[in-house]
């Protein structure tokens, strides 16, 4: 590698602020960077390495964040220039690095280029999106082809100025932009250096996957509409040409790159993140939130944790020993885990169980603002109340014959604005996130559920969270060691072991609220065998020596073997 040095994210742990839900630190009802700065403190005590923010910068919102108009300023609801340098230096000086969002595939519909590319055929911004001619079905005026955007209607627009249509894989207000074009590349690597001479220390990169369309841009086959163009823009044809550029520039600056890959498959993964020519660091990977859901959250299942435990492992093996997984089970774009993987009834309980059961694989684990407090899904009385242009699309939409209060439910289960709910910090007015009026609804739990609390309470979540990431951190076998599944036929019970040289560590999931039992491999029978967590208060059934272990609802146990040489080889 030529430039600097990259430092180890394989270590790490990394926790992600949605700023507009983190904390109001200058009265208005707003999340930004005063609260982010306040609070600090509270995220390197979580035990993390660094931030990833989601957007900070202009933009006027229709996806919240994801839709800039402008890529070297911050939103003046969040703060100003100045005061993302002063997070940033005071994240550095507590050793936290610091992670932006790179949105590159689209701009906002607001932003300057699109404004100018808009104004015809010959202006310098002219090909910067992706324009093309109507087709004509006699008098008709129609989309040059059929596909469909992934959240509001066809994925064409028709704009009478110019007289064409420009694509938007996502919302209308979000054109994309034409990557083939060389000078939109260059703007890429103007934005990427513009932060990194700021001092950043990488980015994460949204549906970057999505970034190199073929130029044909034929029809797609009517099936799934949503995603019907996505053969011809998922992985196209450019893309690692494209992506290599950029790493060029990372490269220069030891900056480490995280990409967002919607629909990449694990086998496919690995073209991207392997060998010192990678052309990514890691990558953020859906299959791990698929287990209640058929490809969007919005196709609601019942929760399978076989079909949870198949992700886990084939991302685990497909990344092996010479690549790296970004670990996540929350984030802005989905509702709240323990809703989904875990029991509400059982809230303490499968919250930590959750938490170690990912926490401890093999890879970089990342924390959804929230999440480690154990934060709920909110379900809101009126489609009205939601935010989030995706929910209210397939609102919309889709079920249109069924009861309004069914097409409400499926909304308040599989909604983005249930991770998008300000961040509860006390029991206080609104939930300590702001003494005016926040922007948005706290969810009525922030009473029993919110940080000072949990504070207080050694069993929380929040305790429990930190307990695991210290925990990663100490044992070799957790932060470096291989991946192995065992029971992976049960349906109740997620078992994995880690090992690195003779030191082997057990992780002991119960996703049921019954008691479960699990017969110990050899290895981990023997007198001395050390529990290195668990998630119930108070001291538990194991004790060293035992064959079997029984556990309770949600339970989960982490065994560490008697390393080779002291066990039953010896007199
Ligand atoms: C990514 C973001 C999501 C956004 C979409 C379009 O999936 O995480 O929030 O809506 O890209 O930018
Ligand atoms: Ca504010």
């Amino acid at each position: 590698m030529n430039g600097s040095e990259q430092f180890d994210f394989r270590k790490m742990s990394f926790y992600q602020i949605w700023v507009r839900s983190f904390a109001d630190g200058n009265h208005d009802g707003i999340g930004d960077l005063y609260g982010v700065y306040d609070r600090l403190e509270y995220i390197k005590e979580l035990g993390v390495d660094g931030i990833w923010f989601s957007p900070i910068f202009p933009s006027p919102n229709a996806d919240y964040g994801y839709d800039i108009s402008d890529y070297k300023n911050i939103h003046p609801d969040y703060g100003d220039l100045e005061q993302f340098r002063k997070v940033l230096d005071k994240a550095h000086s507590l050793g936290l690095k610091v992670l932006l969002d790179l949105v590159i595939n689209h701009t906002s519909d607001e932003h300057p280029w699109f404004i100018e590319s808009c104004k015809g055929r010959d202006n310098p911004c002219s090909d910067y999106y992706i324009w093309r001619d109507p087709r004509f079905s006699k008098e008709t005026r129609l989309p040059p082809n059929n596909w469909y955007s992934q959240f509001e209607g066809l994925a064409w627009e028709y704009h009478p100025g110019r007289g064409q249509y420009y694509l938007h894989v996502f919302a209308r207000k979000q054109p994309d932009l034409n990557m083939d074009n060389p000078d939109v590349r260059e703007e890429v690597k103007s934005i990427m250096r513009f932060w990194l001479d700021m001092g950043v220390d990488g980015f994460r990169e949204d549906v970057i996957t999505f970034i190199s369309k073929d130029k044909r841009l034929p029809d797609g086959i009517p099936f799934l509409p949503a995603i019907n163009g996505l053969p011809f823009y998922n992985e196209g044809p450019n893309l690692h040409a494209y992506l290599r550029e950029f790493r060029q520039v990372a490269m220069e600056y030891g900056a480490v790159q995280i990409g967002e890959a919607p629909f990449t498959s694990a086998k496919n993964a690995r073209k991207f993140v392997i060998g010192d020519d990678r052309v990514l660091d890691m990558m953020i990977q859906f299959e791990t939130m698929s287990a209640d859901c058929f490809l969007t959250d919005y196709i609601h299942l019942p929760f399978s944790l076989r079909k949870l435990k198949r992700a886990f492992s084939k991302w685990q093996k497909a990344m092996g020993e010479d690549g790296w997984n970004a670990l996540y089970l929350e984030n802005h774009d989905h509702p709240r885990v323990i809703d989904r993987y875990g029991s509400l009834e059982y809230w303490r309980e499968s919250g930590t169980m959750l938490a170690a059961c990912y926490i401890l694989q093999r890879g970089t684990p990342f924390i959804y603002q929230g999440q480690e407090l154990g934060m709920t899904n909110i379900a809101l009385q009126s489609i009205d109340q939601y935010l989030d242009v995706v929910s209210k699309n397939a609102y919309h939409r889709f079920h249109l014959n069924e009861p309004i209060q069914k097409r409400l439910q499926r909304i308040q289960v599989s909604s983005r604005d249930s991770a998008r709910t300000p961040v509860q910090w006390s029991m206080e007015t609104n939930a300590g996130f702001s003494d005016s009026e926040p922007w948005f609804y706290i969810n009525p739990n922030y009473r029993t559920v919110n940080a000072a609390g949990e504070e207080k309470d050694p069993d929380s979540i929040l305790n429990f969270y930190r307990k695991c990431l210290r925990l990663r951190k100490s044992e070799s076998a957790l932060l470096s060691g291989s991946y192995r599944e065992y029971a992976r036929l049960r349906r109740h019970i997620y078992v994995y072991e880690r090992q690195y040289q003779s030191e082997k560590v057990l992780v002991i999931c119960s996703f049921s609220k019954r008691e479960e039992s699990f017969r110990l491999p050899e290895v981990y029978r023997k007198k001395n065998t050390v529990l290195l967590l668990d998630n119930y208060p108070g001291k538990r059934c194991f004790s060293a020596g035992q064959k079997r272990i029984r556990l309770k609802p949600y339970e989960v146990v982490v065994l560490k073997a008697a390393a080779a040489a002291e066990d039953g080889s010896l007199p």
